[in-house]
């Protein structure tokens, strides 16, 4: 067996080998999802706490529709609705939490490194669900787990992306997660917003548009990050969509079976068009599908569940 980890909190610290066990449990869940009962109950009678301190849609809900297949009970905490707001500090917050008897805390922070404390002070398997600027797990997980769903394989592949890298914590899980993988990754977008230091984590950084996307097998874009911007790096939006933006007259320079793919939420015109965006080589509604089925698995294995052999046999 190939997972034996309490947490889930980077992908920077995994092994190429415990990134597929999770892709491979994810596909046998996923058929689960296709099954008339769709539920796994793996976490029956252990309590989720979604610890939300920072927005978040997609993410949220799809741990919780994850949650609820594994027949887990689920307890939602945001911050604006708890006593963060009124000052208590983190480990506070997490004691209380624990003092409930919990199982498993999934938390989104603004801050950097929050996962990994409460991984410290807790008993409770942790799973990041965000972390600031640096790593964002399942979201490279559920990446990885379309990529290779739609092209059979991630060795090999030259995947591209493009935007705000420096501030994106997706960034930075997808360069992990694909560079172990053996795709190779082009990172393109304003020099402000990558970095050439970004070669050292073995990515090619170019900042024309053009050569970034004209040997893409795979195509993810980025949302301009605004709200962890301190200075202005952002050359303004119609330069953006001058130099970087997606549309129909950039996507005649890519090859024909390219994959356009796109964390959320997308900024509608900006760094994609419409057209583009729910066009026949977009796989974003996909990428929302499949990070249940990388979300139950991810549960699953922190719990101690064996891999995909045991949730083929059930
Ligand atoms: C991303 C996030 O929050 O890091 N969104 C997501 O989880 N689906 C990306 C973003 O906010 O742009």
């Amino acid at each position: 067996m190939s997972w034996t980890r309490r947490h889930l909190l980077d992908i920077q610290s995994l092994t190429a080998e415990e990134i597929v066990t999770v892709l491979d449990t994810a596909r046998a869940l996923k058929e689960v999802g296709r099954r008339a009962i769709k539920t796994f109950p793996a976490l029956r009678g252990k309590t989720v706490v979604n610890l939300f301190v920072e927005p978040s849609t997609r993410t949220r809900t799809s741990f919780e529709l994850a949650e609820q297949r594994l027949s887990a009970d689920i307890v939602n905490f945001t911050a604006e609705a708890s006593s963060l707001r009124k000052g208590e500090t983190l480990k506070d917050t997490a004691r209380n939490l624990e003092a409930m008897n919990v199982d498993f805390i999934v938390i989104r922070h603004s801050a950097a490194g929050a996962p990994h404390f409460l991984a410290r002070v807790l008993q409770a398997h942790v799973i990041n669900a965000g972390d600031g600027a640096h790593e964002h797990p399942t979201q490279a997980l559920l990446d990885l787990f379309t990529i290779r769903e739609r092209k059979g394989r991630i060795e090999g592949l030259n995947v591209t992306i493009i935007g705000d890298i420096l501030y994106s914590r997706v960034a930075r899980s997808d360069i992990w997660g694909l560079t172990k993988l053996g795709a190779r990754v082009t990172l393109c977008g304003p020099s402000t917003l990558v970095p050439r230091e970004f070669e050292q984590l073995g990515c090619r950084v170019t900042y024309d548009l053009k050569e970034a996307i004209r040997d893409a097998d795979v195509i993810n874009l980025l949302r301009i990050q605004h709200e962890r911007q301190r200075r202005t790096m952002f050359p303004g939006v119609q330069e953006y969509i001058q130099f970087f933006g997606i549309n129909p007259a950039r996507m005649a320079w890519t090859k024909p079976d390219v994959l356009i793919m796109h964390p959320g939420p997308i900024n509608r015109g900006v760094e994609i068009d419409s057209e583009t965006a729910d066009g026949e080589r977009s796989v974003i509604l996909e990428q929302v599908t499949n990070g249940m089925a990388v979300r139950m698995a991810v549960l699953f294995l922190v719990n101690g569940g064996r891999g995909p052999q045991e949730v083929i046999a059930a």
